[in-house]
């Protein structure tokens, strides 16, 4: 298990530059299966151990000054994992929610979701709603969960609602620009993500947030999901504040820092 070292923690915390924190993290949460194996129990245990990671990945964006994090927690192509695990996550979610939502409170959390949340089962839906309800007026960081989400999904809706608006004469072509399309998708009001974490190894994108992270930064690490850390997102952000960031640009356009 890869213990938390509270030295590494403060001297990583401590390189961060506050000025320069990104404003949105994105985090595909991946390797629970692999972790699971590795300690030699189920694949449900290793969910299960995938939830304290998801506590010190918020209290550490939320330290640092993050004001967006994204946590890819159940994809489309998800649901044709075996039932017994489907339902599990399910359950996981309800019962996170429950005994989570004080403490998402309390420390200023705006609970959101992006994806297709009308096919979670009522259950979900129920706890969800009220979570969202309970801390819609906080604004010290949003925590959006991406449940049945897959970026295919969010932009096939996205051109379907455009094409129907054109042909019913609501809309005019030329009107159609990023914006508009920014403004269809289910990440509408959240920024573009600026830095986009994977755990586990796998240097994939898997269907999260295509059109969003064109110009994020991807970062890569082996740990599994259920042994991230604090250390492991300040680790990300001193990496990304190392970054040059050019939107295509060259470097002697770029504002001196
Ligand atoms: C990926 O690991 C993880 C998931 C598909 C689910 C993520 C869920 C959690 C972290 C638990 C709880 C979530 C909430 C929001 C309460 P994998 O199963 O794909 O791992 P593998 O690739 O090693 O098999």
């Amino acid at each position: 298990m890869n213990k938390p070292n509270p030295s590494i923690e403060q001297e990583l915390r401590a390189q961060i530059d506050p000025a320069r924190v990104p404003v949105h993290i994105a985090v595909t949460m991946d390797g629970n299966g692999r972790w699971a194996e590795q300690h030699g129990e189920t694949r449900i245990a290793g969910h299960l151990n995938g939830v304290q990671p998801i506590r010190e990945v918020l209290t550490a964006a939320t330290e640092a000054g993050v004001k967006f994090l994204t946590l890819y927690a159940f994809s489309t192509e998800n649901w044709n994992r075996p039932k017994a695990e489907v339902d599990a996550l399910m359950e996981l979610l309800v019962k996170t929610l429950a005994s989570e939502v004080d403490e998402l409170d309390r420390n200023g959390v705006r609970l959101h979701t992006i994806g297709d949340t009308d096919s979670l089962p009522t259950g979900c839906r129920t706890e969800l709603k009220k979570a969202m309800d309970r801390t819609k007026a906080n604004d010290r960081i949003t925590l959006t969960l991406a449940l049945s989400y897959s970026a295919r999904w969010d932009i096939l809706r996205m051109v379907r609602s455009i094409a129907t608006d054109i042909r019913d004469g609501r809309l005019d072509t030329h009107a159609v620009n990023e914006a508009l399309i920014a403004e269809r998708l289910s990440t509408r009001g959240l920024p573009d993500p600026d830095l986009l974490i994977r755990t586990s190894g796998e240097h994939r994108i898997s269907n999260f947030l295509l059109w969003e992270i064109a110009y994020a930064e991807l970062w890569f690490t082996p740990v599994l999901w259920p042994d991230f850390r604090k250390q492991h997102l300040f680790q990300a952000i001193v990496d990304y504040q190392q970054r040059e960031r050019r939107f295509g640009l060259t470097r002697d356009q770029l504002p001196a820092s």
